[in-house]
């Protein structure tokens, strides 16, 4: 007896896990709201994205954190980076901290499932140990580099230190913990697409794959250089974008563009396709302007990477999948990056209300078919006890309290992508790279034009409004009417002021001081063969 419920019992269990979805979940690096063409701007063509979301569900209000570390502590943990003090500025090569270990991440929790766990491309949560990586969090599998960026041909990173001149420079590319020479000086994009397609293609279809690949695309390379495969055919592609800069930012998301559809395409020829979930995903914001400096753009909207304006928290985001029984349209609720982590769950046949504890809520039945309600009333955009600021969202009020380095990153900075002189929209390469990855063979260029349409922000941007200052104390925005934040009206809704600030006091007294520290001198690839090593293993 116990034999025969053992047995159906294991028959169960591999039958569900057989039938449960791949999840690949694609994570963009630093690309702006105004850098991909669902979005409204004709500048940079990006068909294959466009398709996936426009025969899947565009997210149009989806909040992110405004820098890589933050965002993607809150991706895989489901949990606002206050919570385990990854708020602050993000993760430095040879910077002695980590994501805490006691915190589950998804792929551990997806692991419990039954799945198969990789990751290509960037990790950045920590690795001054070993058990810090990925490989050690969940993973099976790392192709990639564990610090925040590296040069797109050389695969390394350089690192200042504080107060002094001295710089660290070292390799940072790796297979699990062993580095991957071999790769050296092939354009990290297309590396990384073969990386996923090569999974893709040797996963074995028993088991169900979680394949997050996180792109260096569309970072900026090392020394702030914008590196592309081709410059003279980034030039000629992109000669009537005026920027020289831009115009190699436009030839990177075109390579990114490629390895979205090669991806895809890769699924559908492992027969896989038609059992997937696709998240497609900005980290954050465009750095228009400073410090690793893209050129994207988040225009029409405010500010860019590192302010919470919404030029840096307000992302590119869209899902796919045969699942979702009402696709080809927008969701207007509000999601958040955290809010991923249960609803893969969810989608992966686990119950997410044993995810007891997360800032994150299960949009789950919100994606298969528009419920109406939004699943979310409000989010924490980010407190940072460093810098001062803080913001939140209730509904459509929107809190934002102190400014980022004064306010010098938070007036509109982005391209605005529009100019007569440019080629005007390509629904039909939208509607046939849909139906050639197998998307969706329905649908239509109307449909993409009304898609299109609905994402497409209405400001009224006054000149008077543009050199808005900062809001050193405090700003409250109604972003039903005003989506750009031009018009602080705290003054007139003091109560709703009062409202905002108490939840932010709330979320304040659970704030944990974030755990920045000075480089490690340590760290200095020069003692480990020129690689940013794992450096305090042996301490
Ligand atoms: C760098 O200098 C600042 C200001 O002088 C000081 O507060 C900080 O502790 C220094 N950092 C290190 C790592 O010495
Ligand atoms: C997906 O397609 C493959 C091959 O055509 C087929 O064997 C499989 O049953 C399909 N899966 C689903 C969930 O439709
Ligand atoms: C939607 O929200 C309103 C107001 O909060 C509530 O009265 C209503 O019951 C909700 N409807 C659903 C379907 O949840
Ligand atoms: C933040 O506030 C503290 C205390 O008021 C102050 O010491 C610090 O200089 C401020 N930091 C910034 C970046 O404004
Ligand atoms: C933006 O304006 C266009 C043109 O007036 C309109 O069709 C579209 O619905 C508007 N979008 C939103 C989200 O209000
Ligand atoms: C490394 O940093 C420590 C302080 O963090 C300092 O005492 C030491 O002199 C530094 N070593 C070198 C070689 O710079
Ligand atoms: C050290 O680095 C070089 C590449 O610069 C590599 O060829 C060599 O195998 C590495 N040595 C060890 C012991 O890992």
């Amino acid at each position: 007896m116990m034999w025969f419920l053992l047995c159906t019992l294991v028959l169960i269990t591999m039958v569900s896990a057989s039938s449960k979805p791949h999840i690949i979940l694609i994570v963009a690096d630093d690309l702006g709201w105004n850098d991909v063409s669902m979005n409204g701007a004709n500048q940079i063509p990006t068909p294959n994205i466009d398709a996936l979301a426009f025969s899947g569900v565009l997210l149009r209000r989806h909040y992110v954190l405004p820098t890589c570390t933050p965002s993607r502590t809150a991706l895989l943990t489901g949990l606002y980076p206050i919570r385990t003090g990854m708020q602050g500025y993000p993760l430095k090569a040879g910077e002695p901290r980590g994501l805490p270990l006691d915190v589950p991440l998804l792929p551990q929790r997806l692991k419990e499932l039954g799945y198969t766990t990789r990751l290509v491309g960037k990790w950045h949560l920590g690795c001054m140990k070993s058990k810090y990586t990925p490989t050690q969090r969940g993973f099976d599998s790392h192709f990639g580099y564990l610090n925040g960026y590296i040069g797109y041909f050389d695969h390394c990173v350089e690192q200042k230190l504080e107060n002094r001149t001295q710089v660290f420079y070292g390799h940072d590319f790796w297979r699990d913990l062993e580095p991957a020479w071999e790769e050296d000086c092939k354009y990290a994009t297309s590396v990384f697409t073969e990386e996923a397609q090569r999974i893709i293609r040797d996963h074995d279809k028993a088991t169900p794959l979680f394949l997050y690949v996180a792109h260096l695309a569309v970072h900026a390379g090392i020394y702030n250089r914008m590196e592309v495969p081709s410059e003279e055919q980034a030039r000629n592609r992109f000669s009537y974008i005026t920027d020289p800069q831009r115009q190699l930012y436009a030839e990177m998301v075109k390579t990114l563009d490629d390895s979205v559809g090669d991806i895809i395409t890769s699924l559908k020829e492992s027969a896989m396709l038609n059992n997937s979930i696709i998240v497609f995903l900005s980290d954050n914001g465009g750095m228009t302007e400073g410090l690793h400096a893209n050129k994207g753009s988040n225009w029409p909207y405010r500010g860019i990477k590192f302010t919470l304006f919404e030029g840096g928290v307000h992302g590119v985001a869209a899902v796919w999948s045969p699942l979702l029984k009402d696709r080809r349209r927008v969701m207007s609720q509000l999601m958040h990056i955290t809010d991923w982590f249960p609803t893969l769950y969810h989608a992966a046949g686990g119950d997410p209300t044993m995810l007891w504890g997360l800032d994150g809520v299960d949009q789950w039945e919100q994606l298969l078919a528009d419920k109406g309600n939004s699943s979310r009333q409000e989010m924490l955009l980010n407190i940072d006890e460093h810098q001062n600021n803080s913001a939140y969202i209730y509904d459509h009020w929107k809190l934002v309290q102190g400014s980022y380095e004064g306010g010098e990153f938070e007036k509109f900075l982005g391209d605005s992508g529009r100019d007569d002189s440019y080629p005007t929209y390509s629904a039909i390469n939208v509607v046939q790279a849909a139906s050639r990855l197998g998307l969706d063979y329905e649908l239509n260029e109307a449909t993409v034009l009304r898609l299109r349409n609905e994402m497409a922000v209405n400001c009224t941007m006054r000149e008077d409004t543009l050199g808005t200052p900062p809001c050193a104390d405090y700003c409250l925005f109604d972003l039903r009417t005003d989506p750009c934040e031009t018009r602080n009206v705290a003054d007139n809704n003091p109560d709703v002021v009062q409202m905002l600030q108490a939840r932010l006091r709330y979320f304040n007294e659970q704030l944990v001081p974030q755990l920045n520290k000075p480089v490690d001198n340590r760290s200095d690839p020069a003692n480990f063969n020129n690689t940013w090593m794992p450096w305090l293993d042996n301490v």
